[in-house]
Order: structure tokens, then sequence, then C-alpha cells
């Protein structure tokens, strides 16, 4: 698949038909996902990987969160499909310089296209992806399920699979909505 076809073709899928991302792809998209720009080649992006043998530790999780009242109750019907047919799951998040804000926000974008790399190399191998920023999958109770260290904060979590729908391609802006010429 060409960049032109893979970045008009992406969508963002949140149901998954079960189908399980291989190891070795997950490798490959995480390595993929490492050559986004960053700025003074700071490589502030950390990938926590949850394999497709392990993917059922997250409902489990989320299970407990709806239990305990950290997840407010309407939402789980949602939430237990959207993890019902996962085929792998990634977090990504980025190193914090809270001491120095400008190089923070610039590794916070740095990370950014990082994850979208990332979908577009899964787009290329035929996985389905989304991007989720819901406390149900990066809350702050999830740091330790995703060892991140006390200096990295979330970015997000990829959520990967075989896609259960197609889903619908939306852009209501054109380049002459939002280009200016100068
Ligand atoms: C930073 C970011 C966070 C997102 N968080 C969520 C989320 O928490 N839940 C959700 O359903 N979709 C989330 N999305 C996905 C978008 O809401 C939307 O479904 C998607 O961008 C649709 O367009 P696409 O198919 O072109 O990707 C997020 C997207 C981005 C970029």
């Amino acid at each position: 698949m060409d960049v032109d076809t893979a970045i008009r073709t992406r969508r963002s899928h949140k149901l998954f038909d079960g189908t399980a991302v291989p190891t070795a792809m997950l490798a490959d998209l995480v390595e993929l996902a490492t050559w986004a720009p960053n700025h003074k080649r700071t490589e502030p992006w950390r990938f926590s990987v949850l394999t497709a043998d392990r993917v059922g530790l997250l409902p489990e999780r989320i299970d407990a969160a709806l239990a305990d009242g950290t997840l407010p109750a309407h939402k789980a019907t949602k939430l237990r499909q959207v993890v019902a047919g996962l085929g792998a799951a990634i977090a990504v998040s980025w190193v914090r310089t809270p001491a120095d804000p400008e190089r923070d926000r610039e590794d916070y974008a740095a990370a950014c296209c990082a994850v979208q790399n990332l979908m577009l190399a899964a787009h290329a191998r035929g996985i389905a992806s989304y991007w989720t920023t819901s406390g149900a999958f990066v809350g702050a109770h999830l740091r330790d399920f995703w060892q991140l260290a006390p200096n990295e904060e979330f970015v997000g979590a990829v959520l990967l699979g075989g896609a259960a729908i197609e889903m619908p391609a939306v852009r209501t802006r054109g380049v002459a909505d939002v280009a200016r010429w100068i």
C-alpha cells in the first residue's frame, strides 16, 4: 500500500473480530513508530505492548474498574463490546520534562506522530486500530498495569485487531477550508 492510500483509507475501528495480531508484527509496528520526527532527538516515546495472548487482561481490568466504581456503570456495555474482539493493544506514553515546558510539549507532539506511524503501519498490514484516551484504557489507575515509569504520561492506547465493521470516512473540510496560501 502506498503512503497516500494508507493515509486516506485508515479509519478508526472500534469493534474487532477476534483476530490475533502476531507478536512479530507488533514489534514491527513499534519499530516503525520510532521513525517519527522528534525535536533534539529525544526519542521521548515509550510503548507498553499487550500481546494477543495477554489481551484478556485488559477486559479483566475494565471489569474490575466497573465493579469498584472507578468507571461509571453506564459505560460497561460499550466497553465490553470494544475489548471483546481485541487482537492486541499498545499504550503509548512519553517521557515528561515538566521543568522544560517547551521540550515537554514538543516531546508530546513527537509521541503523537509515533502513534500515527503505528496506526498507518498497522493499516498497511490489514490490521485495524483506534487511538483512545479514555480513562477505561489509560486512566491513572492503569499506570501499573501498563508499567509506566513515574516520569511518563499516557498519550493514549492504540487498540488493534481485525475490523469487525467498516467505518465511514468523514471529513467535512477540504483544502480550501483549512489552508491559507501565503
Ligand atoms: C487524540 C485522540 C484521542 C481519541 N480518543 C478517543 C476515545 O477516547 N474514544 C473514541 O471512541 N475515539 C477516540 N479517538 C478517535 C476519534 O474520536 C475518531 O473516532 C476518529 O478520529 C475518526 O476518524 P478516522 O476514522 O479518520 O480516524 C481519538 C482520536 C484522537 C486523535
